[in-house]
């Protein structure tokens, strides 16, 4: 491990440790905020690039925007899955205006210093969803968390039959934030500028997401 990679890590485990405090065994609480705070990075990143092309007048940079802005997108639409199974209290709303207004612009200071262990700090972030998801698959499982009936927002969005459970939903998005962990510990590990990866495969099968429309008009170059 080096310094970059402890940063990131250590950043990881203080945020963690934050929210393993705050909400407890309290999933789609978590969820909510987190996914308000995941929405995040992927903005902050794909506005600096695009900003970077424009000040080089150099093109190039157009598939990796794509990703980073699919990938708030995405955290966009969890927060509004998320949003169905559990109301965040008026601590919550607070916590979240305050997280959002210190960690957009920690982040874009970061981001902009220091972009590859940023991006190693969100692989990081994106890998402790993927075990918090599961944990919260655990516990759907064990009985102790109903399995809802899915929101129809993400049914969908993810194309699951009509009678799809909380379950189903949260295997998606799991699988979603898999992806980000991957693409993200590529961007930090020097890909930063290449063709990253396809679109979300969900992003095609979801009727209004802006990020295929765009794709096709802009007809992927740039
Ligand atoms: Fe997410
Ligand atoms: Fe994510």
């Amino acid at each position: 491990m080096n310094l970059s990679d402890k940063f990131a890590r250590g950043q990881t485990m203080f945020f963690r440790f934050f929210a393993d405090v705050f909400f407890a065994k309290r999933y789609g609480h978590r969820a909510v905020v987190l996914e308000t705070i995941a929405g995040v990075p992927g903005m902050v990143a794909g506005m600096w690039i695009h900003l970077r092309s424009l000040r080089q007048m150099k093109t190039g940079y157009g598939p990796t925007i794509r990703e980073l802005l699919a990938e708030a997108e995405n955290e966009r639409m969890h927060l509004m899955f998320f949003i169905d199974i559990a109301k965040p209290n008026a601590l919550e709303r607070a916590l979240i205006l305050a997280a959002q207004a210190i960690f957009w612009n920690y982040y874009f200071v970061f981001y902009v210093f220091f972009p590859k262990t940023a991006h190693k700090m969100i692989h990081y972030f994106e890998e402790e969803a993927v075990s918090s998801y599961t944990q919260y698959l655990e516990m759907i499982e064990s009985g102790k968390i109903e399995d809802v009936p899915a929101p129809q927002l993400a049914i969908d969005y993810y194309s699951l039959a009509s009678d799809a459970r909380l379950s189903d939903m949260i295997q998606c998005v799991r699988a979603d934030e898999q992806h980000h962990a991957d693409v993200n510990l590529r961007m930090a590990t020097g890909q930063l500028h290449e063709e990253v990866s396809t679109p979300f495969k969900q992003d095609e099968a979801s009727p209004t997401a802006p990020s295929n429309v765009f794709l096709s008009e802009a007809g992927g170059q740039g």
